[in-house]
C-alpha cells in the first residue's frame, strides 16, 4: 500500500482527509510543514504527499521546493484556497503533480490519487528498468572492431537464449569471462545467480565438496550441511573456468550431473534435481588432453555444443586502438587525471608487440601508463621498458636478453606465478624454474 502524508494545520480538515483515505492507502499526518518535512526526512517510503498551501512556519510551495530537493519521484498534491489559483500554478511548475481547491470534494481527490497513483508506479517500475538496462549494458561492454569478434558477438546473443551448454576457447587474457558473463547477462537467467568456479584454483579434494556441497557428518569436519555451488545455482548458470583442470575424478560427477541434472552431495544417499545452465572456459587445448587421457572424451562432447573461440589480440591488431582508448578513459577516471590520449609513437609501440597476456596485458599496461604519466598525454617514456626495450638498443637484442626480457614480463603478468607464466611460455615450470637461475631472475620482481 502506497504511503500518503497528510499536511494540514486545520485539526478537523486533517482528520477528515485522513480518515477518508485511510481505507485505501496507508496515511499519515503532520500539522504543519516543518513537521511534515521532519516526518518525510525519516520516512523516505512516503509516495504522496498532500498538503494546503497556507501554513504558518513552512508553507506548501516550500515544502514542494525542499522535498523535491531530496526526492523529485515523489508525488505532491497541493490544496488551495479558491482565492489563491495562482499558487497552484506555480507548485505545478515546481514539479507538483496536481491540486485542488478548497473546499475538498473528497471524491474528486479520490480520482487525483489513483491518476497518481498510477503515475508513480509507472516512474518507479521506469527507473528500475532504465538502471537494469544500464547495468546490463556496463556489464557487456565488449570492446571490438575485429569482424571475427563480431562474428562470436552475434554467436552469444544467439546462444544466450536457449540452455546450450557453451565452451569458450582462447589465450589467457583474451576476455573469456567477459564473454561468460555476456551471455549470462543476455539470457532470461540473468535474474537468477552466475556462479564461477575457478577449477584450478581450488584443490581436487576441496573441489568436489565446493562442487556437490556435503550432508552434516559426511567427513570429520563437516559440522553442519553446506549446499554446493550447483545447488545455489539453480535456475542460474554456472561458470567453470579453466574446466580442463578438473581431475578424472571429479570428470565423471560433472558428466552425470550434465545427462540427467542431477547432483549428490557427499554423505547423501539421494540424489537432488537441478537446472543449471553450464559455460566452461580453457586456455589449454582440450583435444590434446584427451589424447593424453587425463580428459574424458564423453565429456568433452557434453561440454563442447557451441564452442566460442576468442582469437589471441595480435591476430585482431585492429582492436588495439579501440581498446587503448576504452582503457584511457577507464583509468584516468579512477586516478582522477584527465588522460587525453596517446602519442603516435606510443602507438607503435603497441602495434609492433605480440602482446602473450593479450587484452589484460595490454589494459594492466594502460592502467600503469596514466599513473606514470606526467602529461595529459601518454607517450613512450610511460610504457614498460621490456616493452620497449625489444626495440630499442641492438645490444639487448641477444637472444638470450630478449629471453631473459621476456620472462621477466610474463613472470611479471601473472604475479610471480610460475605454473602459469610456464605455460604461458609453452614450456616446462622446471624449465622454467632453471631459466630463473640462469637469468637470475627474482620472480618478486
Ligand atoms: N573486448 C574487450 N573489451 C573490453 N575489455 C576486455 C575485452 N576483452 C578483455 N577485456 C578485459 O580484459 C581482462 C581479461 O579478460 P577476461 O578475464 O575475460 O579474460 P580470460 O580470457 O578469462 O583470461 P584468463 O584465461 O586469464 O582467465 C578483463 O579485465 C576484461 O574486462
Ligand atoms: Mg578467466
Amino acid at each position: 500500500m502506497i504511503k500518503i502524508l497528510i499536511v494540514e494545520d486545520e485539526k478537523n480538515q486533517r482528520e477528515l482527509l485522513s480518515s477518508s483515505l485511510k481505507d485505501d492507502y496507508d496515511t499519515i499526518t503532520a500539522a504543519s510543514g516543518k513537521e511534515a518535512f521532519e516526518i518525510f526526512e525519516d520516512d523516505r517510503t512516503i509516495g504522496i504527499i498532500i498538503s494546503d498551501f497556507k501554513m504558518d512556519d513552512m508553507d506548501g510551495i516550500e515544502l514542494l521546493k525542499r522535498v523535491k530537493r531530496c526526492a523529485p519521484d515523489v508525488i505532491f498534491i497541493l490544496i488551495t484556497a479558491y482565492a489563491s489559483v495562482s499558487s497552484a500554478v506555480t507548485a505545478l511548475k515546481l514539479g507538483a503533480y496536481d491540486y485542488i481547491t478548497k473546499p475538498i470534494v473528497i471524491e474528486k481527490l479520490k480520482v487525483i490519487l489513483k491518476r497518481a497513483v498510477e503515475s508513480y508506479f509507472l516512474l518507479i517500475e521506469n527507473r528500475e528498468l532504465k538502471e537494469k538496462l544500464k547495468m546490463h549494458y556496463s556489464f557487456e561492454k565488449i570492446i571490438t572492431k575485429s569482424p571475427r569478434m563480431k562474428e562470436i558477438l552475434s554467436i552469444v546473443s544467439r546462444v544466450s537464449h536457449s540452455k546450450t551448454t557453451v565452451l569458450i576457447t582462447g589465450e589467457s587474457g583474451t576476455g573469456k569471462e567477459l564473454i561468460a558473463r555476456a551471455i549470462y547477462n543476455a539470457s532470461d537467467r540473468n535474474d537468477r545467480p552466475f556462479i564461477p568456479i575457478n577449477c584450478s584454483a581450488i584443490p581436487e579434494t576441496l573441489l568436489e565438496s565446493e562442487l556437490f556441497g556435503y550432508e552434516k557428518g559426511a567427513f570429520t569436519g563437516a559440522v553442519k550441511t553446506k549446499k554446493g555451488k550447483l545447488e545455489i545455482a539453480d535456475r542460474g548458470t554456472a561458470f567453470f573456468d579453466e574446466v580442463g583442470d578438473v581431475p578424472l575424478t571429479i570428470q565423471v560427477k560433472l558428466l552425470r550431473f550434465l545427462q540427467f541434472g542431477e547432483i549428490v552431495p557427499l554423505g547423501r544417499e539421494t540424489s537432488l534435481h537441478v537446472d543449471v545452465r553450464i559455460i566452461c572456459s580453457t586456455n589449454k587445448d582440450l583435444r590434446k588432453k584427451i589424447e593424453e587421457g587425463i580428459f574424458r572424451e564423453d565429456l568433452f562432447y557434453r561440454l563442447n555444443v557451441v564452442e566460442i573461440h576468442i582469437p589471441p589480440l595480435r591476430e585482431r591488431k585492429e582492436d588495439i586502438t579501440p581498446l587503448v582508448n576504452h582503457f584511457i578513459k577507464k583509468y584516468s577516471k579512477v586516478s582522477g587525471k584527465s588522460i587525453e590520449g596517446i602519442s603516435n609513437e606510443a602507438m607503435r609501440y603497441l602495434f609492433s608487440y605480440n602482446w602473450p597476456g593479450n587484452v589484460r596485458e595490454l589494459e594492466s599496461l594502460i592502467e600503469r601508463a596514466i599513473v606514470m604519466s606526467r602529461d595529459t598525454i601518454i607517450d613512450v617514456d610511460d610504457l614498460p621498458i621490456s616493452l620497449k626495450g625489444i626495440e630499442e638498443k641492438e645490444g639487448d637484442l641477444a637472444l638470450k636478453m630478449v629471453e631473459k626480457k621476456h620472462i621477466e614480463r610474463v613472470l611479471g603478468l601473472q604475479g610471480g606465478n610460475i605454473s602459469k607464466a610456464a605455460e604461458i611460455l609453452g614450456i616446462h615450470r622446471n624449465t622454467l624454474m632453471s631459466k630463473l637461475k640462469e637469468y637470475n631472475i627474482n620472480r618478486n620482481d
